[in-house]
């Protein structure tokens, strides 16, 4: 029988390519497509046969992971938590788990990354191959952003970078690891890089010195890092286009017209209102005299008077009214926009939770 894989979900760190929304919601649990991405990670965790999953979190924050996911039970998991006194890198995460992890064989997951189908495949071919180390590539276009890797023809690896200057290939390391035991050892061996972190890119470079058997996989579906604020919109673009599925629970009144995949969720109305998917509505929304476009998720009580919004993410208890048009925005939780002169026209917007915009 094949030893049980556990898995590590780091949800910890401070999000600060994220602030303000940030300051008070931690990056794993921004919603893409009105659920958070955090819950996303546990699904594909658990829907790889991983139930044992240790979950990295940060003083600052960690309460608000654990009241989100308490005991892993809604997902079938079983967690248990992980403080990281210090944001002091993924390999750093790695070793606080150290107890935690014992001699099992584990999946790493960053809580803010998503990828296209899941990570089963990859489980599954780490267990079959025997290696010490799985790692996911995907080509991108600027690879200076991430850790990059060099790969053999046959596909092993030669060389990792992290956010090299001058990238030597466009393959970024995904935030999907997978390790056996060995990498522990080859964490014992590095020191912090120049942005003071021990990074998991130098741990597995330590393992392929050390000729430990380091696979690599080349995704070819999307891979979303939820790091900054263009990337949730593409993100959120991303998840609305492939996985919503017309669901109308709300109540929707005959002066509307609602096209495509529109998810509306119940106790959320839609009054004389055209909406035209893919669009998310949560629940205990109001869509009143307005007109919500392709791309946009609604979150949970969210009120939307006379007004256009197209391609945007406006978190729950906002209330948005007379704005024509609002495009590429993300609207953090409890904000006000509203246009009191009437002369509102494409306005980009970037908010924190509880700000109010008058314009
Ligand atoms: C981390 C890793 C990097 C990887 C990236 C994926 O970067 O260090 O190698 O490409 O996650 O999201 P960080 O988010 O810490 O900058």
């Amino acid at each position: 029988m094949k030893k049980k894989i556990k898995a590590l979900i780091l949800a910890g760190g401070k999000g600060t390519r994220l602030k303000p929304l940030t300051t008070t919601i931690p990056k794993q649990l921004l919603p893409v497509a009105n659920k958070p991405i955090l819950s996303y990670v546990l699904d594909q965790v658990v829907d790889a046969g991983i139930t044992d999953v240790g979950m990295i979190i940060a003083p600052e924050t960690g309460h608000l992971i654990k009241e989100f996911a308490g005991d892993g039970s809604k997902w079938g998991a079983r967690i248990t938590y992980i403080m990281q006194d210090e944001p002091r890198g993924l390999a750093h995460a790695v070793s606080t788990a150290g107890d935690y992890l014992g001699q099992s064989s584990f999946l790493m997951f960053l809580g803010d990354n998503l990828i296209h189908g899941g990570v089963k495949k990859f489980v599954e071919q780490f267990s079959n191959d025997n290696c010490d180390s799985l790692i996911l590539l995907k080509s991108v276009r600027d690879p200076t952003l991430f850790g990059v890797a060099e790969v053999n023809k046959d596909g092993s690896l030669l060389h990792l970078v992290e956010k090299p200057k001058k990238p030597k290939s466009d393959l970024a390391i995904v935030g999907v690891y997978l390790f056996n035991k060995h990498v522990h050892a080859a964490i014992k061996n590095i020191k912090p890089s120049w942005r003071g972190e021990l990074e998991i890119t130098d741990a597995i470079q330590n393992m392929i010195d050390n000729h430990r058997k380091v696979g690599s996989y080349i995704l070819t579906g999307w891979w979303l890092d939820t790091g900054k604020k263009d990337d949730m919109l593409e993100a959120n673009r991303v998840v609305l286009d492939d996985l919503l599925k017309r669901e109308v629970h709300g109540k929707v009144d005959a002066e509307s017209n609602i096209a495509g995949r529109v998810e509306i969720r119940r106790g959320a109305e839609v009054i004389n209102s055209k909406i035209r998917g893919p669009v998310s509505i949560a629940e205990g929304c109001c869509i009143q005299n307005s007109f919500v476009g392709p791309f946009t998720s609604i979150g949970e009580g969210t009120v939307i008077e006379d007004s256009a919004i197209e391609h945007s993410v406006i978190l729950g208890g906002c209330h948005i009214k007379n704005v024509d048009r609002l495009t590429d925005s993300i609207i953090g939780r409890g904000c006000k926009v509203v246009n009191v002169a009437g002369n509102f026209r494409h306005k980009k917007l970037f908010l924190g939770d509880d700000a109010v915009v008058e314009l």
